[in-house]
This record gives structure tokens, C-alpha cells and sequence, in this order.
């Protein structure tokens, strides 16, 4: 456990790894012996975990990195669907999402949909569904991996996001890589040709019984891709996580495009009305006074 559980101070984070795996906080328990004040505890407990919801089921808050996310950069949700295409979708399958509907709320031309977006059917209306088998994929990998449709609501963009920047070698895997958001992760770094391969730092660290374990300290690229595809030449690898995030916060809740748009319009609307109805007082009290 300990080279898995794992520190990443440099670059801001502290990712604690025991808990992640089940995306839960270590069980609290008040002790019986003083059974009020544990039960206000617990309530209270019960509380902050609501207050806290989304960060804790999130897998954790302030040790993961920071996604930028963005929906009104129409541009980065465009980017994003190619990489998701391209690289996630012979195994995962988004069944939420019609590729009409992603034409039309990222702008993509129906031409540009079928020729660049488009692998494994031909009629637009179809959902995004995979390729791969589900028996040959448990086969694999030991497990289907899950469809990805509202991921991004259930981990979080963050978790999302430090998932995909933290695959790291490690040769006691099936898949010869580990994950610091995941440990023993069964998917393997299909992003690699983009990003290249790293290797953990490790430092050491003395417990809180005096022993000393070894953990990991920060993740180093050891190995740079050679040639990256295009477009993705000259695009830094954590631009292209990014935007593949940013495009997997949209997919897990399409409707946000379109309600910020209407949240402005209800908005110009309530002044318009406001304008209105304060002339109209200002007419009504000329004739009282
Ligand atoms: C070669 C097959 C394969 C490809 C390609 C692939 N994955 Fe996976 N992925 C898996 C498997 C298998 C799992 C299950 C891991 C587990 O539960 O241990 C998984 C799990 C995940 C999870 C965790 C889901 C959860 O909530 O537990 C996320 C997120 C994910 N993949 C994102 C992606 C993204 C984004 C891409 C594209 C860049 C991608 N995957 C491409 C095989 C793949």
C-alpha cells in the first residue's frame, strides 16, 4: 500500500490514496460511553459531509488538481469530443448522448460529425455506444469498463482531471501502469502517445509509529512522446485533458450549455420589468399625492 499511497506536494496537492479508491471518508463513530454528545457529533458530522457533499463524493477536495472548466468555450468542448472519440470510446460507451445532439450544440456540421466523429455507425440519430464486446472486455481488463455518460457528475472534473494526469509506470500491474486518483486502476494509459510515461519520485516519510515508508512525492515524465498525433502537435498535454474534461462536464449535463443562456435572458427580462413596474408605481402615486 504504501508506494500507492501517495503524496504529491509539488505541484500543490496531496493526494491521499486509501480513501479513494472507494471515493468515501473513513467512517466516524462517537463512543458509547458518552452517547448524547456522540450522537450530537455524529449529527453534526452528518452535516458538514451534506455541506461538503459534493467535494467528498467527489473522492476528496483540496488534494486533487484543479480542471478549468469552461462551457462557453465552444471551441474546447469541440477539441474535447475529438479526443473522446478518437481515444475513449472503443471501450467506453457514453449511451446518453446522440451524436445529432453534439452536432448541434457544439456546432459541428453534419458532414464534419460523420467524417470525424463517427465510427461505428453512419446514421446521426444513433447514441454513442462502443465497439467492443462486453464479454471479449471483461476478458481484458477483468471488468466492463463503465459507460462514461455522467461520470463527470459523479467524480467530479477535478478527479477527472488528476485521473488522466497521473498514470504513472508501475510493473507489478497487469496494465504496467498505476493511477494516483485510482490506484490499481484495470484501464491502461491509453493517452500515453500524447503524454509519454512517468515515473514516480519518491520520498520518505516517518509514521506515526516511528517507522519510516517510502511514498510517492510527484510524478515525473521520464519518457516524451516522439511524434504526437495531430492536431495535437503542439497542444501541451494538460490542455488536451482539459478540454477532453471540460467536454465530459457538458456530456454529463448537456442542458447547462443552453441554461446559462436562458439564466441571462430571465435576467434582462426581470430588469425590462423592473423598469416597467417602477414607472408604473411612480404614475399611480402622482394622482394620491
Ligand atoms: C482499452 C480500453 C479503455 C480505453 C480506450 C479507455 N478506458 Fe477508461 N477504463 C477502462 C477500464 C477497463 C476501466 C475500469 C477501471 C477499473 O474499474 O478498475 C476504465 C475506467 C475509467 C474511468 C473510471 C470510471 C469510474 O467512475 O470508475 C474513467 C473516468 C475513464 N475510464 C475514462 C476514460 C477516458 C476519458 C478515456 C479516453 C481518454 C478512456 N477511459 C479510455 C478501459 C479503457
Amino acid at each position: 500500500m504504501s508506494a500507492r499511497c501517495t503524496v504529491g506536494s509539488r505541484h500543490g496537492w496531496n493526494l491521499v490514496c486509501a480513501h479513494t479508491r472507494n471515493l468515501l471518508p473513513a467512517p466516524v463513530m462517537g463512543t458509547s460511553k458518552n452517547a448524547p454528545h456522540g450522537i450530537f457529533r455524529g449529527g453534526l458530522i452528518l452535516l458538514l459531509l451534506l455541506v461538503a457533499g459534493p467535494g467528498w463524493t467527489a473522492g476528496g477536495g483540496d488534494y486533487l488538481m484543479h480542471a478549468e472548466v469552461d462551457l462557453s468555450d465552444r471551441k474546447s468542448l469541440q477539441r474535447g469530443a475529438r479526443t473522446f472519440v478518437n481515444y475513449c470510446l472503443s471501450c467506453h460507451s457514453a449511451a446518453l448522448m446522440r451524436y445529432n445532439r453534439l452536432g448541434r450544440d457544439l456546432n459541428i456540421s453534419e458532414n464534419v460529425l460523420k467524417e470525424n466523429f463517427m465510427f461505428g455507425t453512419d446514421k446521426t440519430g444513433d447514441t454513442m455506444t462502443v465497439a467492443l464486446n462486453r464479454m471479449e472486455a471483461e476478458q481484458y481488463f477483468g471488468i466492463v469498463p463503465p459507460d462514461l455518460s455522467v461520470t463527470a457528475r459523479s467524480r467530479g472534473a477535478n478527479w477527472l482531471y488528476t485521473y488522466l494526469l497521473t498514470f504513472y509506470r508501475d510493473t507489478s500491474r497487469p496494465t504496467g501502469v498505476n493511477n494516483l486518483a485510482f490506484p490499481d486502476t484495470a484501464m491502461p494509459h491509453v493517452l500515453w502517445e500524447l503524454q509519454g510515461w512517468q515515473e514516480p519520485v519518491y520520498r520518505e516519510e516517518i509514521r506515526k509509529d516511528g517507522k519510516v515508508t517510502r511514498v510517492i512525492d510527484h510524478l515525473e515524465v521520464v519518457t516524451k512522446p516522439q511524434q504526437k498525433p495531430a492536431p495535437y502537435q503542439d497542444e501541451p498535454y494538460e490542455e488536451t485533458v482539459r478540454d477532453l474534461v471540460n467536454f465530459m462536464v457538458y456530456l454529463g449535463e448537456p442542458i447547462k450549455l443552453k441554461r446559462n443562456t436562458i439564466g441571462a435572458w430571465v435576467i434582462v427580462y426581470l430588469l425590462i420589468l423592473l423598469v416597467i413596474v417602477y414607472l408604473l408605481k411612480r404614475e399611480y402615486w402622482r394622482d394620491v399625492k
